[in-house]
Formats: C-alpha cells, sequence, structure tokens
C-alpha cells in the first residue's frame, strides 16, 4: 500500500511517498481503509524529532495521527465493529500511521463516525476533540456557570473547545487575531480578545479553568486570571511527573520532567493555583461520547483546507505555519 513515510527526523526533511506492507491485524485490532487523515502540529514535531524522548519512533516509520475510514478486516477477537462500518480515530501512541491506504488499530481506540458529516470532516476531529474532552471535562470537571479561557480560538483544538465548554454551560473566554474574529463568535465564545493589540491578563479575572495552549510567558500570566484553587491545563508544555508516570517513562525522564515543570509549578504554588500538563491519549469510548453530540448537530467541524494524498507535505506545512482556521486533512481515497 502507498503510505508517506518518516526515513530521517529532521525539520527540513520531507515524508516520502513509497510502498510498504500492509498492516498486520492482531487479534483486537480492526483494520481500517483510509479515507481521510487529519493534520496536526504533533505530526510536525514528531517528524521533527522534537518527541523523541517520549515517543522514540525508529524511522522509517509511517505518520498521521487522525484517521476516518471504513472497516476492511476485523481481528479474531474484535467485539465492537463489522466490516463496512464507517469508524474514525486517534489511533494510540506507538501504533500510528494514518498517512497510508490502511492502518490497523486497536478496536477500543474507535468509535463510529458521526452519520451527519463527511470522511474529511469526521478526519479532523479524533485528536483534538480527545484533546478539548481530556481537559475540560476530565482534568477540569468544567461546570455550568464557571468561566474558561482557552487560548487560540481559531485553532483545531481552540474551535472544538469553545464548542464543547458552551455545550457545558460555561463563559467562554477566547484570544485570536482580528481575522478570526467572527469564526469564533460563531462558535459561541463569549469574550474575544484580538492578542496583538490587548494583553488578555488586563481583561480576564477569577477564571476557574485557562486551556493553555501557548508559550511560557501566556503560561504564566494565565497563573494570574485564576481564581483562587483554579486550574491551569497546559497542552503545550512544560511535561510534569504525572505524564510521565502516564507513559510509563523510566527514572531519567520523570527527573527530567520534574526540573522542566519546576518553574511553573512552584509559582501555581505561590498564587494557590493547580497547573497540569496533559498530552492526549487515545480513546474510544469518549470519542463515541464525541460522535453523539456531533450527530446532534451541538458540535460542528470547522475545516480550512482539504489537500490531496499526493500533497500531504503541503499540508504538513501549512499546519506548521501556525495560521489555520480550524482544521487541515488530507483526502487519501
Ligand atoms: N498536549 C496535547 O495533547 C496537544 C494536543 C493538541 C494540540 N497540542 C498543541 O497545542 C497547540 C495548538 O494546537 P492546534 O492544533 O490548535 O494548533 P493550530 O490549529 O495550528 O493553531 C492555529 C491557530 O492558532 C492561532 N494562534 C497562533 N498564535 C496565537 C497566539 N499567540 N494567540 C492566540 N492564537 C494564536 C492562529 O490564529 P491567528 O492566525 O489569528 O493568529 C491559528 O488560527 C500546538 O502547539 C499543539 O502542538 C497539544
Amino acid at each position: 500500500m502507498k503510505a508517506f513515510i518518516v526515513k530521517r527526523y529532521g525539520k527540513k526533511e520531507k515524508l516520502q511517498l513509497t510502498e510498504v506492507a500492509e498492516p498486520i491485524v492482531k487479534e483486537n485490532e480492526v483494520l481500517v481503509q483510509v479515507h481521510a487523515a487529519g493534520v496536526n502540529q504533533l505530526d510536525s514535531k514528531v517528524k521533527n524529532g522534537e518527541f523523541k524522548l517520549i515517543l522514540p519512533y525508529k524511522a522509517p516509520f509511517t505518520l498521521g495521527h487522525d484517521v476516518a475510514g471504513v472497516v476492511a478486516k476485523l481481528g479474531s477477537r474484535v467485539t465492537k465493529f463489522k466490516v463496512g462500518d464507517e469508524v474514525y480515530a486517534r489511533p494510540a501512541d506507538h501504533r500510528i500511521g494514518t498517512f497510508a491506504e490502511y492502518i490497523s488499530m486497536n478496536e477500543n481506540d474507535v468509535a463510529l463516525k458521526p452519520e451527519n458529516i463527511s470522511m474529511e470532516e469526521a478526519s479532523s476531529i479524533p485528536l483534538v476533540g480527545l484533546t478539548a474532552w481530556q481537559a475540560l471535562v476530565e482534568k477540569a470537571n468544567l461546570k455550568k456557570g464557571q468561566k474558561v479561557f482557552i487560548q487560540a480560538g481559531s485553532g483545531g483544538v481552540g474551535t472544538f473547545a469553545i464548542q464543547l465548554a458552551k455545550h457545558l454551560g460555561a463563559t467562554v473566554a477566547t484570544t485570536t487575531s482580528a481575522n478570526n474574529i467572527d469564526l469564533v463568535k460563531s462558535l459561541g465564545a463569549d469574550i474575544v480578545i484580538d492578542y496583538k493589540k490587548e494583553d488578555f491578563e488586563t481583561r480576564l479575572k477569577d477564571y476557574d479553568v485557562v486551556l493553555n495552549s501557548q508559550d511560557t510567558k501566556t503560561l504564566e500570566k494565565s497563573l494570574r486570571i485564576l481564581k483562587p484553587n483554579g486550574k491551569v491545563i497546559s497542552i503545550s508544555g512544560p511535561p510534569d511527573v504525572d505524564f510521565a508516570k502516564q507513559i510509563g517513562a523510566p527514572w531519567f525522564v520523570k527527573l527530567i520532567m520534574k526540573i522542566l515543570s519546576s518553574g511553573i509549578r512552584k509559582k501555581a504554588k505561590r498564587l494557590r493555583v493547580n497547573f497540569s500538563f496533559l498530552f492526549m491519549r487515545a480513546e474510544g469510548n469518549q470519542l463515541s461520547e464525541i460522535t453523539l453530540l456531533i450527530n446532534a448537530g451541538i458540535i460542528k467541524p470547522v475545516m480550512d483546507k482539504v489537500f490531496p494524498f499526493e500533497q500531504t507535505n503541503e499540508a504538513l506545512a501549512y499546519v506548521e505555519s501556525g495560521r489555520s482556521k480550524g482544521k487541515v486533512v488530507v483526502k487519501v481515497k
């Protein structure tokens, strides 16, 4: 089958379109014929080698973390799906590879695709949807009437997280630049701050939750807009010890993460607020909950661009630019 592989790690390296063997389907796995694959910042970071410490993929390997497609084959112990089901997923770490014609994934990582959206739209959802879910529902336990600040409301994570937070009944503040103000308002954002003109710290105070996706300076400011016991959940680092435990990292990686996060943890403690790092994980059950919200029209995919499969490198470069509005997808079939 055709696949885009990382042959060598590096910022300047391009993915190579090549023929590889079809994946072997383990007993609890489903083989999915890929129709579309979502593109994420994580793909670039893995290709560049920035994640080698926590995700040591041995090159050559197939890249890609989001998929929508059709179940083509079942492992002998699969119970949740049948051949022909339309599904979507964020395959688990170490089982990635959606920039290909087929991928085999554990059935627990997969969910039925929402019925009211296309394959391209569906492939844009899993990674950012699960990130927003795990930050706002699982970690923050965001409740009706609470105030949440979601940075970069026009990005892949932001466009989903705003809609989810509004569904949960929260008041949502977000940052974006002038061009995307109408977009984030249309998704339900209550307070919109043009980050190029205004400093969010001067407008926002007594927040319950911040979803941080930007740099260290933004993270530090975010601590200061929280009410006592408020929570900042950062998806852009620094990684902490709990995360090292979650991935079963060796002692020296735990130590590195303890050191990396010590500054921000101390600052949070001084302000009597909570800091935690989130690295999202594959989770078919949560994705099934997301399917229900999309089927009900509560959450809608926000699409920027669909590239043909042959232009996967161009799609990756577009995402790397950091300017996309919503999601970028590659159409495989
Ligand atoms: N830890 C995890 O599990 C996890 C999961 C998903 C994503 N992430 C990380 O979270 C970050 C965001 O991911 P994403 O997929 O949402 O990225 P994305 O879709 O590429 O974000 C692009 C958007 O960010 C906006 N933006 C750029 N700089 C901004 C700033 N300083 N303030 C406010 N908005 C800004 C841009 O709007 P303008 O053009 O208007 O500037 C653009 O619409 C990335 O670093 C990604 O790697 C982590």
